[in-house]
């Protein structure tokens, strides 16, 4: 038993996960645990200890790796496992240049994610938290024909800026609402953009012309605060904007003034910067912004998939074999 324990891997786990996922990592004599055990993030200083020495370390969203806990870590690091499908947290030039592999979790949240996503879209659209506090605070004194009037799919023409994974699994959701027009851009055309009838058009085309934008795109140094004060002015003043990539693909202080002075009609958002939100923000002053605490994927079975994901990824690193979804950067 001794000389198994001595043969472990050392393994920094930053956030308490699914089970599911814990039940991995712990089977198999592969890797010894040591985890930030708490739902709250590990504050920097406590990662930068935790991961001294480590040969696997598994992430989510919130921890930025960086240089610094690389060095931190030391040569021994060879796998990085993010409990995400997102991997803007990660510095991948530096993680490239130890040499180090990279595990992460698409698939199997993209439709928790475009759920959640089209409950977003249409609760902002028909203004549904608004109507939810007047019932509660009295103001629903009557039916009234002008009364919380929204904007509605059918007829409409939809504009999702990066019809990847997500993207997609959002248009195939929304077209049965009787969507006209499905419009997408991004850098390239997609085949399978087919399936929804999706067009590839110019972001201009795109914004000009859509009555409901999803941003669903990664979190680029090219899509970094892509949404700004020019990108809002192209929209029409009716229209509907909904973010569920990353908060910081949208210029905050911009889409403020955009919803403000009435240049476009609603946001709904699923990220924002930073996360939390602070709750004396600007943005949660104005009844025509729905903001949600990044919950595209929280379903349980989702997350207990991930958590199962990432773990099976961090071992499959550690062994040197095959993961099921490494990350090729
Ligand atoms: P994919 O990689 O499948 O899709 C990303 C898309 O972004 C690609 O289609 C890509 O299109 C597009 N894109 C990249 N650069 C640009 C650009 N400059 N302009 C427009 N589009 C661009 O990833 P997923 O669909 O699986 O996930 C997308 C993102 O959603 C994740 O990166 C993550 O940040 C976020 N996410 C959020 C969740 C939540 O809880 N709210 C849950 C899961 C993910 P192209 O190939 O043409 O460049
Ligand atoms: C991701 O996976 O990137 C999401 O933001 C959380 O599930």
């Amino acid at each position: 038993h001794m000389q198994t324990v001595g043969k472990l891997m050392k393994v920094f786990v930053t956030r308490r996960i699914p089970q599911e996922g814990m039940k991995i990592l712990s089977a198999g004599g592969v890797c010894e645990v040591s985890l930030w055990d708490s739902d709250e993030p590990v504050p920097r200083a406590d990662l930068l200890k935790g991961v001294q020495g480590a040969h696997g370390l598994l992430c989510l969203l919130s921890d930025r790796i960086d240089a610094e806990v690389l060095g931190a870590a030391g040569p021994n690091l060879k796998v990085i496992s993010t409990l995400s499908a997102g991997f803007d947290h990660l510095a991948l030039d530096e993680i490239k240049k130890r040499g180090i592999r990279v595990g992460y979790t698409p698939d199997v949240l993209t439709d928790a994610t475009a759920e959640l996503t089209v409950a977003l879209l249409l609760a902002t659209a028909r203004r549904l938290p608004e109507g939810l506090e007047e019932v509660k605070n009295g103001g629903w004194s009557s039916w009234k024909p002008l009364w919380l009037c929204g904007y509605g799919l059918s007829g409409s023409t939809v504009g999702v800026i990066g019809l990847g994974r997500i993207g997609v699994a959002i248009a195939r959701r929304l077209m049965p609402f009787g969507v006209n027009r499905l419009l997408y851009s991004g850098r390239t055309a997609k085949a399978y953009a087919a399936e929804v009838n999706g067009e590839f058009v110019p972001l201009d085309t795109l914004l000009s012309e859509s009555d409901f934008i999803v941003v669903s795109c990664s979190l680029t140094p090219e899509t970094q605060e892509l949404c700004d004060k020019a990108f809002f002015s192209k929209m029409k003043n009716t229209a509907v904007f909904v973010n569920s990539s990353r908060g910081a693909v949208v210029n905050q202080e911009d889409l403020y003034e955009a919803l403000n002075n009435g240049q476009i009609a609603a946001a709904g958002l699923d990220v924002t910067t930073p996360e939390p939100l602070p709750i004396n923000h600007p943005l949660l002053t104005l009844k025509n912004c729905v903001v949600l605490p990044h919950i595209g994927s929280a379903t349980h079975s989702t997350r207990g998939i991930m958590g199962a994901l990432s773990a099976q990824n961090l071992v499959a690193g550690l062994q040197g074999t095959d993961m099921p979804n490494e990350l090729t950067f």
